[in-house]
């Protein structure tokens, strides 16, 4: 494998890890695409909660076949769009979060999602991120990291995102609730639970800097495909 082979990055980890800006980083440094997984579930969310469907797997499934989502670069970073509608923000609402683990724990929306992620990554040259990346959707993936952080560091990291969106109404205690919720919802679930495939590489992102842990994941990736220390 060479240095300039377009590769499959997947970045795997909990809620408030750091996944999405490192995966971010990453792909703009290499000059790759990135792709935010959970963001295609929160849209699939959020087209259930607009319908005003009862939010099981049956009413969902249904509506599958009207939800078209596209992920587009932008200046500001990549824009989700549900059926045509940018709805990038909307994506990041308390409500969509409070019901995205359990629709994301449905085998069809998984399988209707998992199908589009292998299309858009099978040319190589991206950085997935999300939850099962490594184990599932391209367990072939050349590089696999598994970002962590504590919880209370995850919690303060939410917070301050939440608070770039204009969500002022939730608290940091409230916050880290939520996200040991949700970690346990994502990690216990039948379908495709969160964990750190065998060959994935654990990085601790407790104590860095998204400058440091963007620099240590090129690090792995340049020693995988160049073979070589950087
Ligand atoms: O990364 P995020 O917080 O935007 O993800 C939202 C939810 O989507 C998360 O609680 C679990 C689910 N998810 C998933 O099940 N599989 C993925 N590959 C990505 C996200």
């Amino acid at each position: 494998m060479s240095c300039t082979h377009k590769a499959i990055i997947a970045i795997d980890g909990p809620a408030g890890a750091g996944k999405s800006t490192t995966a971010r980083r990453v792909a703009e440094r290499l000059g790759y695409l990135y792709i935010d997984t959970g963001a295609m579930y929160r849209a699939v969310t959020l087209a259930a909660l607009r319908a005003g469907i009862p939010l099981d797997e049956e009413h969902i499934a249904q509506l599958l076949p009207q939800v078209r989502i596209e992920l587009r670069p932008s200046p500001h970073g990549q824009r989700t769009f549900l059926n045509g509608e940018d709805v990038t923000d909307a994506l990041r609402l308390p409500e969509v979060t409070r019901w995205v683990s359990l629709v994301s724990s449905f085998r069809r929306v998984r399988s209707f999602l998992v199908e589009e992620q292998r299309r858009l990554g099978r040319q190589g040259g991206v950085v997935m991120d999300g939850r099962d990346i490594g184990t599932v959707v391209f367990p072939e993936a050349d590089v696999k990291i598994f970002l962590t952080a504590s919880l209370a560091v995850r919690a303060r990291r939410r917070l301050q995102e939440l608070r770039s969106y204009g969500v002022t109404d939730i608290t940091e205690h409230e916050l880290a609730a939520e996200l040991q919720r949700r970690d346990e919802l994502d990690s216990q679930r039948a379908e495709s639970p969160l964990r750190c495939a065998p060959d994935a590489i654990v990085i601790d992102t407790t104590e860095l800097t998204i400058e440091e842990q963007t620099e240590r994941v090129l690090q792995f990736v340049r020693q995988k495909l160049c073979n070589r220390m950087p």
